[in-house]
């Protein structure tokens, strides 16, 4: 099995080379493309151009090649938001294990599903004090555990309630650096009863990755995560 899906992969990146050249898709969605249609279409030509010759000549399952495509297209484009989603709704309602452990698991999912998504962590206003305090995160340890109000991007969605997307960290100013390989940022915040507690802060080592897809997706897992907090 193991030499099938060995040679399998190396099919498909042929496949993969191939519907590039006859130009039916790029590899990579464009940014602002919707990535949940245009990974049905790259699934669509893959199952198209695996139903003939080389496939049949080695006699794969086709169950096994279907779960094979949907796993390999997943590696690309990473799990669907849709299907985020509900894992993220899962985790919420695990309701015996400790608060912290469920966004602990919330980052680690984020960061291990969504391939541009490098580091993935909360932040929560720390008590009464104009400052934020690092909650729970996915990624390399970070010296900026605590965030004064007004500095950085963290501390200015702190202030303005609002998201701010970063699609090249070089170009900010008031930006708090983590690593030397991030180039972008999406910070949103969490609110609880209106009021801005905390925020939502995704580093990726990709340029300008981030789409309206990912303000909505972040949304939504601040507002879940707002129920247990
Ligand atoms: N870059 C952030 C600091 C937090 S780290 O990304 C984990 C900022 O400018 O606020």
């Amino acid at each position: 099995m193991g030499e099938i899906v060995r040679v399998v992969r190396s099919r498909i990146k042929i496949i993969e080379v191939q519907i590039v050249q006859k130009g039916q898709q790029q590899v990579s969605p464009q940014k602002g493309e919707n990535k949940a249609d245009y990974r049905g279409v790259f699934l669509d030509q893959l199952k198209q151009n695996s139903s003939e010759g080389f496939f049949k000549s080695i006699e794969i399952n086709r169950y096994v090649l279907e779960e094979f495509l949907n796993t390999f297209v997943q590696n690309i484009y990473g799990m669907p938001f849709s299907k985020l989603r509900t894992e993220v709704e899962k985790i919420v309602q695990e309701h015996e294990a400790p608060v912290d452990l469920r966004l602990k698991e919330i980052c680690e999912l984020l960061k291990a599903e969504i391939p541009y998504y490098t580091w993935v962590g909360f932040y929560f206003k720390n008590g009464d004090k104009n400052e934020l305090k690092l909650g729970p995160y996915a990624g390399d340890p970070t010296d900026h555990t605590i965030i004064p109000f007004g500095k950085g991007i963290c501390g200015q969605v702190a202030v303005s309630n609002k998201n701010f997307v970063v699609p090249d960290v070089s170009a900010q100013d008031n930006y708090i650096a983590c690593s030397i390989h991030v180039k972008a940022e999406i910070v949103v915040p969490l609110f609880k009863n209106g009021e801005n507690i905390g925020q939502i802060d995704i580093d990726s080592n990709t340029p300008d990755p981030f789409t309206e897809e990912d303000e909505r997706f972040l949304e939504f897992v601040n507002e879940k995560v707002a129920e247990i907090l």
